[in-house]
């Protein structure tokens, strides 16, 4: 059906950065835009339904491009214990951290994983979040991660969002693997990686590179699996110390490397040369009370593209608003409103390899979108959460809300 959305102004983020059409339009057709310009521009043309936005501001649909959102159980114990003075690290190495979560996890069934990693997302939703991408890594086994990775298919199936799932299965060694971490990584090379991505359930591969976690070494192994499996790469890096991981990444090319509050300048130059995007998470390093500022005036110097997202995990990034994100994104990164709206629109799906069709309103993409009952796009990022009025757009038809 072929739809004239007018009587808005359009954040398009065309070219990978802000950009605005005051007074404009937008045509839509079998799910995708077929025309964006100025109203003044609109020749007339047939279309079988004209919406009025009333004066909206449309943003594209916004992109979480690193969740957690499939776990079992909460980890609010931990978080009173941390706000005692415990530290995230010690708590991991008490068995507690996200060994706790595999074992909840573990425990719950498909169907108590969907229903509450359901609500979840349609928190996020609710803050006019279309796409998202949901990490395994709380199951550490094949059944498990196979479980995860399910879910993470069905929320798509069921829910009118677009969701990239990503193979997590390095996030932590399980208790199985207790001192082995080498033969962990070797099974998931030669067992659960090359099993799950037969079964059509993984669209990325990610790991968790930190003492705590995997060395460099050890996700090079995986990260050549991956290549030899066809799929592309991202990386936890540099979240608690500096391990170059994020220039790894870079290596292989991946779509993002994440957290990097301790990356160095050289990094960053590996990443832009790379066009690996910087995924930044300011609800981690909230909650985790850090004071390592990720390095935004190299980030921005070398021309590497910054993306924002939830990271909504039990652990460190209880985060149920994506919104909320681009506030802590200026307020604690410092970035400005527009590089946050950047961040969770183009270059968000750059990071999810979706920048030829998602994260920016141009002719052909997908018609996914927002219209904002707000005055400026800053709003989007100066509001703490809370519910704006707003209306949905996904594959061109108007979602509820
Ligand atoms: O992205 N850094 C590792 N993984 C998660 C935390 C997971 C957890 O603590 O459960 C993160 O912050
Ligand atoms: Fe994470």
């Amino acid at each position: 059906m072929r739809t004239v959305w007018q009587h808005c102004h359009v954040a398009t983020m065309a070219e990978g950065r802000y950009s605005a059409i005051e007074d404009a339009a937008i045509i839509t057709n079998a799910g995708l835009i077929e025309w964006i310009g100025p109203r003044a521009e609109l020749a007339s043309v047939e279309a079988e339904r004209t919406v009025d936005l009333g004066g909206a501001w449309v943003t594209p649909g916004l992109i979480d491009c690193h969740t957690h959102a499939v776990f079992g159980g909460n980890r609010s114990g931990e978080f009173e214990q941390r706000l005692q003075g415990v530290s995230y690290a010690e708590i991991a190495a008490q068995g507690g951290g996200i060994a706790s979560t595999v074992r909840a996890t573990r425990a719950a069934s498909e169907d108590e994983l969907f229903a509450s990693a359901r609500q979840r997302v349609q928190a996020l939703m609710r803050d006019g979040v279309t796409t998202i991408e949901i990490k395994s890594g709380y199951g550490l086994d094949l059944a498990n991660e196979r479980k995860m990775l399910r879910v993470a298919r069905r929320l798509a199936d069921e829910l009118p969002l677009a969701v990239r799932a990503t193979c997590l299965a390095a996030h932590a060694l399980p208790p199985e693997y207790a001192g082995r971490a080498d033969d962990y990584i070797a099974h998931i090379c030669d067992e659960m990686l090359p099993a799950l991505a037969a079964e059509g359930l993984v669209d990325a591969v990610d790991a968790f590179c930190e003492h705590l976690a995997f060395s460099p070494a050890q996700v090079e192994r995986l990260f050549i699996k991956a290549r030899e499996l066809g799929l592309p790469v991202k990386l936890h890096a540099e979240q608690l110390s500096s391990l170059h991981g994020s220039s790894l990444a870079a290596r292989y090319q991946a779509l993002s490397a994440d957290h990097l509050e301790f990356m160095t300048e050289d990094d960053a130059i590996a990443m832009a040369k790379a066009g690996t995007v910087a995924v930044l998470l300011p609800g981690a390093f909230y909650f985790l009370r850090e004071t390592q500022l990720p390095p935004m005036d190299a980030l921005r110097r070398h021309g590497v593209k910054i993306a924002l997202a939830s990271d909504l995990n039990p652990g460190t990034s209880p985060g149920l608003s994506l919104r909320l994100m681009l506030n802590m994104g200026c307020t604690c990164f410092r970035m400005t409103p527009e590089e946050a709206l950047a961040g969770v629109t183009v270059h968000a799906a750059t990071a999810l390899g979706l920048g030829d069709s998602h994260g920016s309103l141009e002719v052909g993409k997908v018609a996914d979108f927002v219209a904002w009952q707000i005055e400026r796009p800053a709003d989007l990022a100066y509001w703490l959460g809370g519910d704006l009025p707003k209306r949905v757009v996904r594959k061109g038809h108007e979602i509820s809300n």
